[in-house]
């Protein structure tokens, strides 16, 4: 239960920890951009400063509360050893392909959870400052200001956000849902940050995300701080969002966008890929 922990603390932890990673990113950028590698395919890469802000967030957490668990994009990973069973759920950077471009969308993503249960999130865009935040019962917040998400609007006026795998047949599938969903809504953006959509779910950028496959690093704090700005986040048939997908969309677009979801078997497009 929320009330169990001092989710104040760990909120201002996390806030704290992401700055100083995103310092960190900001200033290597230049000479980690010459640095990358890549990981599950040819278009998934990490730089020399997605691993040193991981390494930055996982020692200053650890210096803080060395009890705590943690995983990590890049690899981090800890049992925890805790009464309390805090998480930390790590992307040191979030859209390291913009990251990579120069595109100002990349952000530390930072999520404390305990019992399954998101207690607080922080998302930081390291390219304009921008720092989204939420902790459980107390609402989402952009640069401290209150954020909520877009007012019920129908499915045919909405403004969708999605993304894409690093898996070319799982993009295949992907984009066959995508030409399914097209048609239906106002339009789609395509940002490269799964965090920094979800917190585009919260302040009303857009009226709603969907991706099939992102990994839980890269959609737990947003997903905390779009379900605090009043958006439902879901799955496509469970109430929990998944690897197999997660929605979260404003009140009156999610049960349609569900349902439109659901008659296109969106989530095949990661079980393609994971059989
Ligand atoms: C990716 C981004 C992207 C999403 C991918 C993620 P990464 O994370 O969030 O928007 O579509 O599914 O893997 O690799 O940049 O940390």
């Amino acid at each position: 239960m929320p009330g169990e922990y001092d989710i104040d603390l760990l909120l201002d932890l996390a806030l704290e920890v992401a700055a100083e990673a995103a310092g960190l990113a900001r200033a290597e950028r230049l000479a980690a951009v010459s640095q990358i590698s890549t990981k599950s395919t040819v278009n998934d890469v990490v730089t020399a400063a997605d691993k040193a802000a991981e390494e930055l967030i996982v020692s200053r957490l650890s210096a803080a509360r060395p009890h705590d668990a943690f995983i990590g994009e890049e690899g981090g990973a800890r049992t925890g050893s805790g009464a309390d069973g805090v998480r930390w759920i790590v992307d040191p950077i979030d859209g390291t392909v913009n990251y990579v471009y120069g595109m100002p969308f990349y952000a530390v993503s930072l999520a404390a959870e305990a019992g399954g249960r998101l207690l607080a999130g922080v998302v930081h865009n390291i390219a304009t400052g921008t720092v989204y935040h939420a902790s459980a019962g107390s609402g989402a917040f952009r640069d401290g200001e209150r954020v909520t998400c877009n007012a019920p609007v129908d499915l045919g006026r909405s403004m969708l956000a999605t993304g894409f795998g690093y898996d070319p047949e799982q993009r295949a599938r992907q984009g066959a849902v995508l030409a399914g969903v097209l048609p239906h809504v106002r339009d789609i953006r395509r940002t490269g940050s799964a965090a920094l959509d979800l917190c585009m779910v919260a302040d009303g950028t857009v009226d709603a995300y969907y991706e099939s496959g992102p990994n839980v690093w890269d959609y737990a704090a947003g997903g905390i701080i779009a379900a605090e700005a009043g958006a439902v986040v879901s799955g496509l048939d469970s109430d929990v969002p998944g690897r197999a997908m997660i929605l979260a969309a404003a009140p009156g677009v999610h049960g349609p966008l569900r349902g439109l979801l659901r008659s296109r078997k969106a989530d095949s497009a990661f079980r393609s890929v994971t059989g």
